[in-house]
């Protein structure tokens, strides 16, 4: 089954500039929580504790965060704090983590297959972390391991966007197979309105079958002459099959100032002022 989820943290984050130039964007905390966090959770409660990061630059404290801090953990000792982190000392003890970097940014595709050394021979999920999802039950990877284990082919979760922001996404098109599954028949990545094939744009969740590796080492650049993970499973789809998902939940675009402000509330009505 899957075990594995892959993280491309590599990017710059230059739309959260002057407070990502020394520090990682996915370090960004929503209230208290740093943004990568939400989504190692998301993955775990999914079953998938083998995690794996592509890095980069300037993204050494995305390693500190997921490692014990004997000195914090004696300081705090019996202040009333350890619960503060307990939650990640949690996660740190249930996942094993593992490291590759990027040495240059040319496109989610190739931050992808440059984590094939992390995977190998097995299908894996990928979570892009600035794309917070808060589901009511099940967390959205894990309705799409769900969905997996039926279908054994990969997935894009897919939400409606809004006509005016439908150039910033993947854009796909398909046959509906059952509620919220359809089977895509074409995909475009970042589209003008009016080539848009629909308006179901992927979020940051997939999950990916381990074949996905040879289809990107033989697709060729794409959208700004980056390796793009959409013309990939383009590709995927027309030689077999890939769903698109529409997941229950909501999803914010922390990449984004708005989205990143909008997270905050929401996060602090749902899981902070109400002490949940
Ligand atoms: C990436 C993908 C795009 C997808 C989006 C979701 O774009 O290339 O297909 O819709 O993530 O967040 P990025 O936002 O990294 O430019």
């Amino acid at each position: 089954m899957i075990h594995k989820c892959l993280f491309p943290v590599a990017g710059y984050g230059t739309r959260f500039l002057p407070a990502t130039k020394s520090s990682p964007k996915e370090m960004l905390p929503i209230v208290n929580k740093p943004l990568i966090e939400y989504g190692v959770e998301e993955a775990v409660a999914a079953g998938l504790t083998r995690i794996g990061f592509v890095t980069g630059r300037g993204k050494r404290a995305i390693e500190d965060h997921f490692d014990k801090n004997y000195e914090l953990e004696d300081q705090i000792r019996g202040t009333g704090k350890e619960d503060l982190i307990s939650g990640t000392r949690a996660l740190i003890d249930q996942c094993e983590f593992s490291y590759t970097r990027q040495k240059e940014m040319m496109g989610l595709g190739h931050a992808i297959l440059t984590g094939e050394t992390l995977i190998g021979d097995e299908p894996f999920a990928v979570v892009l972390a600035d794309d917070l999802c808060i589901a009511e039950g099940d967390g959205v990877l894990t309705q799409m391991v769900k969905l997996f284990k039926q279908f054994r082919c990969s997935i894009v979760a897919v939400e409606e966007v809004p006509d005016a922001d439908i150039h910033r996404y993947g854009v796909v098109a398909g046959e509906p197979l059952k509620d919220g599954v359809y089977r895509i028949t074409e995909m475009i990545e970042k589209p003008s309105r009016e080539e848009a094939p629909s308006n179901l744009g992927i979020i940051g969740r997939y999950i990916l079958t381990p074949d996905i590796f040879e289809v990107l080492r033989n697709t060729s650049p794409g959208k700004n002459g980056e390796l793009q993970i959409t013309d990939a499973l383009r590709q995927q789809a027309l030689d077999g099959c890939v769903l698109a998902y529409r997941f229950s939940g909501r999803r914010f675009d922390c990449g984004s100032i708005d989205g990143f402000v909008d997270a905050t509330n929401f996060c602090y009505q749902r899981f902070y002022k109400n002490g949940q």
